[in-house]
């Protein structure tokens, strides 16, 4: 007799649209996940007018997000709005607790959320904003979801941007420093440097980058090594037998 095939269920941030709304489509179509379609926004989520099977994007003739949510749970079971503001600790916590509450784990995390401001907008509060949902709401969401990650082939995935290579630094001392991080700490402490030049004159930045997103991404993508190195203490913490 064939086994019922249990989902697995992957958290998205940033799905109300964009890349995240086409991963989350995508993995619906294979007909193996449940989807957590993380927004922060729930209003803007039920509006997405869902048409589940194909078409996430297409309009549904209803008029409320609420209608349109209902509407869409009835077709498609396997797809559901978390409420998470990669700005808001709480909304961090409340979505963590939502998912332990109603699946008790998480089988993949797919950062994804990320902002940028339009045109060259570029200041210290611009830089400010962006790091603090690029790079301090991912680490804030992968440390509140880390401990509702299964056992059962683990996933946590990072969606970057070419914006963030370590090249765009043109300073290759500053390059080896990013390259000898070992934790956050190091790479806050960078990426503060940063931070003071900008505060001190935005337009005397040296070898930094003018790009507030850019620079986000850069330590995006060494914030992805130090979770994967967290992210194996915490599996190997959960089996003793992980080396054999
Ligand atoms: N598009 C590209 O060409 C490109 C290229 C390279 C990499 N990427 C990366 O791909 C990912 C997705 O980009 P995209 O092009 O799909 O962008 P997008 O269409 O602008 O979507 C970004 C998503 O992030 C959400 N978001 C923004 N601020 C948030 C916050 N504080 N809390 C929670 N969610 C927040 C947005 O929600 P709202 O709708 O509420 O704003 C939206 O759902 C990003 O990590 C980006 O860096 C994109």
């Amino acid at each position: 007799m064939a086994q019922a095939i249990t989902k697995r269920i992957v958290l998205i941030t940033g799905a109300n649209k964009g890349i995240g709304l086409a991963i989350a489509q995508q993995l619906l179509d294979r007909g193996h996940h449940h989807v957590l379609l993380g927004t922060r926004n729930l209003e803007k989520c039920a509006t997405l007018c869902c048409s589940p099977e194909k078409n996430l994007h297409k309009k549904n003739n209803v008029n409320s997000g609420k209608e349109v949510l209902e509407k869409h749970f009835k077709k498609n079971e396997n797809i559901e709005c978390v409420q998470i503001d990669l700005s808001s600790e709480e909304s961090i916590k409340n979505a963590a607790a939502h998912v332990k509450k109603n699946h008790e784990k998480v089988d993949t995390i797919i950062h994804n959320a990320a902002m940028a401001f339009k045109g060259d907008a570029f200041d210290a509060d611009v830089v400010k904003s962006t790091f603090a949902v690029n790079y301090y709401g991912t680490i804030a969401v992968n440390n509140a979801f880390l401990p509702l990650l299964s056992n059962n082939d683990p996933r946590v995935i990072f969606v970057s941007s070419r914006a963030g290579r370590l090249s765009s630094i043109q300073s290759e001392k500053v390059q080896q420093q990013f390259l000898q991080c070992n934790d956050f700490n190091d790479l806050t402490k960078l990426l503060n440097e940063f931070v003071d030049t900008v505060k001190q004159d935005k337009d005397k930045l040296g070898y930094w980058p003018k790009s507030a997103y850019g620079m986000s991404k850069v330590v995006y993508n060494f914030l992805k090594s130090s979770c994967i190195i967290i992210f194996f203490c915490y599996i190997m913490s959960l089996s003793d037998s992980f080396f054999l």
